[in-house]
């Protein structure tokens, strides 16, 4: 395929409701259908650690985290699934798909919580140094439709009990982040029927394989 042994670093953002977890299903098997070895993990989380993490930022309990708190614990999150799955794996050619990644933290923390883009970039700095995911998939909808189809879900986590202003910012950070490097990112539009959505991701995905070989 690509000719040198490392693996792929692809990662799935999108906002609540968008319909992650079918999207996670249809690049794994496209993947999968083009024989290659692949990882599939998510953030916050990834490592027992990270999974730690991932229950106090998403717990009740914590409704006075601060914003700075809570960056924190995503990036310690991150740390740890970097050095102890990601970094390996990738090293060892297997492909990593990873449900979330830093674009969630420019978009939750930076535009929602409303911390500067620019502190997000230096911690990003610090615990990526310059590595960067090779595709990011962005599900994009109204945020409305969103929230309509996650409002069926029980006992949402603490940042699914934001209010529709913070999710609106969300989104448009990850419009912003799709505009400003178009070759990193696919946005699909996530608002269609399902089937529709897989084909758009299949096709897209295709493509972007083909641009490899
Ligand atoms: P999930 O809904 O994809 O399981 O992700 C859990 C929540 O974590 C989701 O509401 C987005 C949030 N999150 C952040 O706020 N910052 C981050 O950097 C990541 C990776 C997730």
């Amino acid at each position: 395929m690509s000719g040198d042994a490392r693996g792929r670093f692809i990662t799935l953002e999108g906002v609540e409701g968008a319909g992650k977890s079918t999207a996670l299903d249809t690049v794994r098997e496209v993947l999968e259908q083009a024989g290659l070895p692949l990882l599939i993990t998510r953030e916050p989380g990834g490592t027992p650690l990270g999974e730690r993490i991932r229950e106090l930022l998403l717990s009740h309990e914590f409704t006075e985290m601060a914003d700075d708190t809570e960056v924190l614990l995503v990036f310690a999150a991150r740390a740890q699934h970097l050095a102890e799955r990601i970094h390996p794996r990738l090293a060892e050619g297997t492909w990593v798909l990873s449900d979330r990644f830093t674009d969630a933290t420019y978009a939750y923390q930076g535009a929602g919580r409303g911390l500067p883009a620019e502190r997000i970039a230096q911690m990003e700095t610090w615990v990526q140094g310059d590595f960067r995911p090779d595709l990011t998939l962005i599900l994009d909808l109204p945020v409305e439709i969103g929230l309509r189809r996650a409002a069926g879900r029980s006992d949402p986590d603490r940042f699914e009990r934001e209010a529709r202003p913070f999710f609106e910012a969300v989104r448009a950070c990850y419009l912003q982040l799709a505009g400003e490097a178009p070759d990193r990112y696919r946005v699909i539009d996530a608002a269609q029927p399902v089937d529709q959505v897989q084909t758009a991701i299949r096709n897209t995905l295709r493509a972007w394989l083909e641009t490899l070989s």
